[in-house]
């Protein structure tokens, strides 16, 4: 592959692969001396239009850890607030003679459109409600090491599905390796179609964490629903919110993951995101080798200037 736009599209085989990179990544990132010269004289431009702490600082440490040269597009300070197009935006980008574009945005598709429009290699960190590729890779990853597998595990992702790319991404990935994949969250923020996508679905906690091995958290994404339905938090947090009541529900060696920035005492509890159970660091650390290990997948096709 030449980009990486999503999921879907990956083989099983090829998923794995990634992961077994991304192992030799974490090693290599816990060493004092932490830089390989996969990428010496190769330019990444990270281009985000949507906020973001933990995507666009681990990419940036993940070229960097490569040898890359990193630049980080500031979108609120560019020309696209004088009205310049995203096509043109990347155009522009793209003349400068990048190998890599990061791109996150807040329409569904917008990626991909871009990567048909320029010469490098394209990385989805994120398209509107619709994938998040490096976010499940590193998800994967946090599940496989601590669990030692993903195949027969249960996983309930639970929360706003709706508007979370988090959620589709994982749902493809998890159930490619053969984990058995629950949605759990009110009626009111699932996808329609949600039924057709081969996860079980669930409209309460109870029912939805019953037996989980992995209890994945999404934050309600408040910003992204219309102002005629946003739930009130207390009411929220009371039913869908991750306490240790509604944790013991879970199986008694369950984890409990949140991909960030997490709402403190709206969907979890912070007794449970700093408690023993929960792999919220983790996710963080290994976010920084998958990504090592998807610009490496992608360095044996870069274009040759
Ligand atoms: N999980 C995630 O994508 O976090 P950021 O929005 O901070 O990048």
């Amino acid at each position: 592959h030449r980009h990486l736009l999503g999921i879907e599209g990956l083989q099983p085989y090829e998923i794995e692969t990634l992961l077994d990179l991304a192992d030799q990544a974490v090693a290599l990132s816990r060493q004092v001396e932490k830089k390989r010269n996969i990428l010496r004289g190769r330019t990444q431009i990270n281009l985000f239009f949507e906020a973001s702490t933990r995507t666009q600082s681990s990419f940036e440490l993940a070229g960097k850890r490569l040898g890359a040269d990193v630049m980080n597009m500031s979108v609120a300070s560019s020309s696209v607030k004088k009205g310049e197009t995203l096509i043109d935006t990347a155009q522009t980008l793209n003349a400068m003679r990048p190998d890599i574009l990061v791109v996150r945005h807040h329409a569904a598709g917008a990626v991909e459109l871009l990567a048909r429009k320029v010469g490098c290699s394209v990385i989805n960190a994120g398209d509107g409600a619709h994938e998040h590729p490096t976010q499940a890779l590193l998800d994967a990853l946090t599940i496989r090491r601590n669990k030692g597998r993903i195949s027969g595990l249960t996983v309930a992702i639970c929360g706003d599905i709706l508007h979370s790319r988090v959620a589709r991404s994982n749902m493809l990935l998890l159930s490619a390796l053969g984990a058995r994949v629950r949605v759990v969250a009110p009626s009111t923020l699932l996808p329609a179609g949600i039924r057709d996508m081969g996860a079980e679905v669930h409209t309460s906690m109870k029912a939805g964490l019953k037996d989980a091995d992995i209890v994945m958290m999404l934050r309600l994404q408040r910003e992204r629903m219309d102002g005629s339905f946003v739930p009130s938090v207390r009411e929220y947090f009371h039913y869908w919110g991750l306490d240790e009541e509604k944790l013991a529900y879970a199986a008694p060696d369950a984890l409990v993951m949140h991909p960030g920035p997490m709402n403190r005492g709206v969907e979890i509890a912070p007794s449970v995101a700093d408690g023993p159970r929960s792999l919220i660091g983790e996710q963080v650390e290994m976010g920084v080798a998958v990504r090592m290990a998807v610009l490496e997948a992608l360095s044996a096709h870069l274009p040759q200037h």
